[in-house]
């Protein structure tokens, strides 16, 4: 029963059981003159593996295969006969008379052979316990299933390139959940030894993984070097070739290419007896090999995905506006290529870099023991070259072909180093440029209604630009000296300029626009009551929907959580984070633009009789760890260091599928690296979400955001709305009754009935623990996101215990004196607002 939340896609490996012998002792080897008839198994001597004939999905063909023999979703890791079923159950694999282990249909006629030509009459078959099925030959290993794996990469394995002989070894997905036989898509390393992974569809590359480090795959986004992937590239001289394998023999791992083309890095885990799926790529569509062209960059969730890198304009910009990327983008002023030349007045060349992604395909690459400025000297030095990255790890990167297949992460990457004319690293030049076009754009695009419409693609193009620029720093050739720190200058002129009245470069929205979007704020657009006003559906003339947030005028603090909301939205971009598409700013009217969300708001399906039960529990594990994902973004991994302090399920805005978004940052405070905690005067924050130093001292930290996410775990897992203003004793009880069963071991009864058969105890039980964790009293006590990321997503049960939250759950218990006693002690030290939590 227990169903996993990750591994969506994983129950098209669920595979038909074969049926089972009766034999009560297993065997591990065939021998001559004994073969093994459908219906009786192999079972290696661990009982770790299992072989005999299978029916896959819906089919009635039999293969033989080897699966996981106890594993309770069987799971089938390699296939012989994958190109030619047995038709009936009448097959058997034996040891032919050549030595060979062969499949026979009824006829006795061989319908795969293991073809080797070391094979001997004196051969046996044995199944190990690694998963390995191998033709001994005299005691030497004439065949091994490992060297021919089918989709599968299981640990032990070594299959790879082998660089003597250019033999690669790769896997090949199956043609569909019931098929076996090779389909479209194949995994395997880099031909030319670039030590990246490759997917291919036929012979084009679909994904690469980016080279290996040494640690981790650099363009696999958020690879984290920890015990739990095992899996690394490993390149041994003497043995001439290159594989990736998992560090350490652990039989619950594998790497499967999937038949819809994903690789799939996944576990078993024994708690929830189902496998979690650790990463898989291609997953969203920038993972898609090159799919912005050459020199055409591409931002997940960014409308459009595609842009030019600096410097750059669109091959074809009809192309280009009509969502065909595969033209790119060519080079706007040609590279000067001179070396001794003055950057500024001779029009040398020089670099721009471009932060935080995927660092385009490359093929050659020389191991050279230059540090960076050797690498940019290099580059400079090479007409052809047209970027350079230093990768720690790596070492020198060059490029001195197109660039391909650039991804920009929402968080960790690579630097990129791009050449490009000096003048158009001109940063006075090209600010002009910008403003020139923005007027001449928008004159044109009073002309006519086509010009309109492209020119609105432009506008969002600049916007893009804007927001790239964001992670770009300009250097100058000479020197190395910093010319310009965007990041930096452009948070200043939000701050700045956002009192006057104006907006800059998100402002690209009239007043009138967002009135005709919005149809004058009528009733009928309206969705709901946000934080500091109401929030209206709007759509744009074209039909893209968006969410329009109307400050109310009577806020008083409107402007300046405005001023934080944009600075800091803006900035930030994240799966599980709400995208802010622009602002306006007209005399009293403060107006947030964003992306719509078909789904509205977690509170309205969590404490909706009905719609309750449209959240099952793998879709609520989904949300917990994608809000867990976007807080630990905020906290740890964005360039500023954020604290929400207003989480709630009000906050949670969900997709089409959906995922959880975190919306509303107008609390959000930015902190400098150390500055860890802060004591603030004003309270502002939702109560029943505030943690108890935050309401009684207005201290807050990441960890008093820490709290209000194990007050939402606990909420989502219960369905059970938390306190409002009025009614402060059901926080408590929420707490104290999660407590309570977690501690006596009943920690179903805390679950939401509506979902309560279809969720794993195990999962439930981790999740709850996980919650407790980040609800206890002592800031310290508490976990950071990092360690909750990781711990909701952990293998293992055994999480350290709660400490028992005093506060809330003594205050809890008894209803009788619960409701007062607790605003009077925070009235004390700061004045609160509260916003009504709803
Ligand atoms: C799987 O096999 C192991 C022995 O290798 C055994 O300890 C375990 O209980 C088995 N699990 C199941 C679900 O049968
Ligand atoms: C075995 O090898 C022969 C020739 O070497 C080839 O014709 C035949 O198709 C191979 N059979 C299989 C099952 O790979
Ligand atoms: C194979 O077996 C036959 C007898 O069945 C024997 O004559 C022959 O020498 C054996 N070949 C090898 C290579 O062992
Ligand atoms: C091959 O078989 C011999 C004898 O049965 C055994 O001693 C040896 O360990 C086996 N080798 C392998 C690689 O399985
Ligand atoms: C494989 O390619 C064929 C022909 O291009 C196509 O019809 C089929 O849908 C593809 N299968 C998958 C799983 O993409
Ligand atoms: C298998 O992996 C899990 C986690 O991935 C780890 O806890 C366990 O120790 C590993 N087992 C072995 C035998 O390495
Ligand atoms: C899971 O179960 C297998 C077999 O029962 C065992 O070898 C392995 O150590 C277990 N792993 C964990 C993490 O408990
Ligand atoms: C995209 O543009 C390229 C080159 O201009 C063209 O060959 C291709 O057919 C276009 N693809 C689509 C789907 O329109
Ligand atoms: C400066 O650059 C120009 C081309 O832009 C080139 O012709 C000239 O040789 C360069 N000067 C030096 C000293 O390299
Ligand atoms: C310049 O780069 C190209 C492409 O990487 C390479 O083929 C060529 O040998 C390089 N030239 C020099 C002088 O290093």
């Amino acid at each position: 029963m227990a169903l996993n939340c990750i591994s969506l896609a994983l129950l098209s490996y669920l595979i038909l059981l074969p049926s089972l012998s009766p034999f009560s002792h297993a065997i591990d080897t065939i021998k001559p003159g004994q073969p093994l008839e459908d219906g009786k198994t192999l079972i290696s001597a661990g009982e770790k593996f299992e072989l005999g004939f299978f029916s896959p999905g819906k089919s009635s063909n039999r293969y033989v295969g080897i699966w996981y023999h106890n594993f309770s979703i069987n799971t089938v890791v390699w296939v012989a006969n994958r190109e030619r079923p047995v038709r009936d159950h009448s097959g058997s694999l034996a040891i032919g008379y050549d030595g060979n282990l062969v499949v026979l249909d009824g006829t006795k006629s061989i319908v795969w052979s293991s073809n080797t030509s070391t094979a001997t009459n004196n051969s046996l078959v044995q199944l190990m316990d690694d998963g390995n099925l191998v033709l001994n030959n005299s005691g030497s290993v004439a065949w091994q299933s490992f060297d021919n794996p089918t989709d599968t990469y299981m640990p032990g394995m070594k299959a790879g390139l082998d660089l003597r002989t250019h033999v690669n070894q790769k896997l090949t997905s199956w043609t569909s959940e019931d098929d076996p036989a090779p389909g479209n898509f194949s995994l395997g390393m880099d031909p030319s030894a670039s030590t990246q992974i490759f997917v291919w569809e036929g012979t084009k590359p679909r994904w690469r993984s980016g080279r290996w480090n040494g640690q981790v795959f650099i363009g696999v986004q958020n690879m984290l070097p920890t015990y739990v992937y095992g899996f690394r590239l490993i390149n041994i001289e003497q043995e001439q070739k290159m594989y990736f394998y998992y560090n350490e023999f652990n039989s619950s791992h594998r790497y499967v290419l999937t038949w819809d083309g994903i690789g799939r890095h996944l576990i078993w885990r024994n708690d929830t007896n189902d496998w979690y799926q650790f990463w898989a790529q291609p997953v969203t569509e920038c993972e898609i090999y090159n799919k912005c062209g050459k020199y055409g960059s591409c931002t997940d969730g960014a409308t459009p995905i595609c842009s030019c890198l600096r410097g750059f304009v669109p091959a074809s910009s009809e192309d280009w506006s009509d969502g065909n990327w595969s033209s790119g983008c060519v080079r706007r002023t040609p590279l000067g290529c001179g070396r001794g030349n003055n950057s500024e007045e001779a029009g040398g060349d020089g670099f721009w870099k471009l932060g935080g992604v995927k660092l385009p395909d490359i093929s050659d690459w020389k191991q050279d023991a230059v540090d960076i400025e050797g690498c940019e000297e290099r580059c400079l030095g090479n007409c052809s070259c047209t970027a350079y990255a230093y990768v720690s790890g790596i070492g020198c990167l060059i490029w001195g072909v197109d660039l391909l297949d650039i991804h920009l992460f929402s968080s960790g990457g690579n630097d990129l180093y791009l050449r490009l004319a000096g003048s158009e690293l001109d940063k006075k030049s090209n600010k002009t440029f910008i403003i020139i076009i923005v007027p001449v754009a928008v004159i044109l695009s009073l002309g006519c209604i086509y010009l309109l419409w492209r020119c609105k693609n432009r506008i969002k193009e600049l916007f893009k630009q804007r927001l790239a620029g964001e992670r770009g720093l300009m250097y100058s050739t000479r020197g190395q000296e910093r010319l310009t720190d965007y990041s930096a200058s452009i948070g200043k002129r939000i701050g700045d300029e956002g009192s006057d009245g104006k907006c800059p470069e998100l402002s690209l929205w009239s007043f009138d626009s967002v009135v005709a979007a919005t149809k004058s704020f009528s009733d009928s657009n309206f969705i709901g009551e946000g934080g500091f006003g109401p929030v209206y559906k709007g759509i744009l003339p074209e039909g893209q929907e968006i969410a329009v947030k109307r400050l109310s005028r009577s806020s008083m603090q409107g402007l300046d959580e405005l001023k934080n909301e944009v600075m800091l939205i803006a900035k930030l971009q994240h799966r599980n984070l709400v995208r802010l598409l622009g602002c306006c700013i007209q005399e009293e009217e403060k107006i947030l633009i964003y992306e719509y969300m078909p789904n509205s708001s977690l509170d309205a399906f969590l404490f909706d009789p009905i719609k309750t039960g449209l959240l099952d529990w793998k879709t609520r594990h989904n949300i917990i760890e994608g809000i867990a994902r976007g807080l630990l973004y905020l906290h740890r991994d964005s360039r500023l260091r954020v604290i929400h302090r207003d989480l709630k399920a009000s906050n949670i805005l969900l997709d089409e599928e959906m995922n959880p978004k975190i919306s509303d940052f107008g609390m959000a405070r930015i902190f400098g690296n150390d500055d860890n905690e802060t004591n603030t005067k004003r309270v502002v924050g939702t109560f029943g979400y505030m943690s108890p130093e935050y309401a009684m001292q207005g201290l807050f930290s990441v960890k008093s955001d820490v709290y209000s996410f194990g007050v939402l775990l606990l909420e989502i897992v219960s369905g059970k709305k938390n306190s409002t203003y009025r009614h402060p004793e059901l926080a408590m009880n929420l707490i104290a009754s999660a407590w309570k069963l977690w501690n006596e071991d009943r920690v179903m009864e805390f679950v939401d009935p509506i979902i309560r058969d279809s969720c794993s105890r195990r999962q439930v039980s981790r999740c709850v623990n996980v919650g407790l964790l980040c609800v206890q009293d002592r800031p310290n006590d508490r976990p950071t996101m990092a360690s909750v990321v990781i711990m909701l997503g952990s293998e293992t049960s055994s999480h350290p215990p709660p400490r028992q939250p005093i506060f809330t759950v003594e205050s809890g218990y008894s209803e009788t004196d619960s409701s007062t006693v607790d605003l009077n002690i925070m009235s004390a030290n700061a004045s609160i607002t509260i916003i009504d939590g709803r």
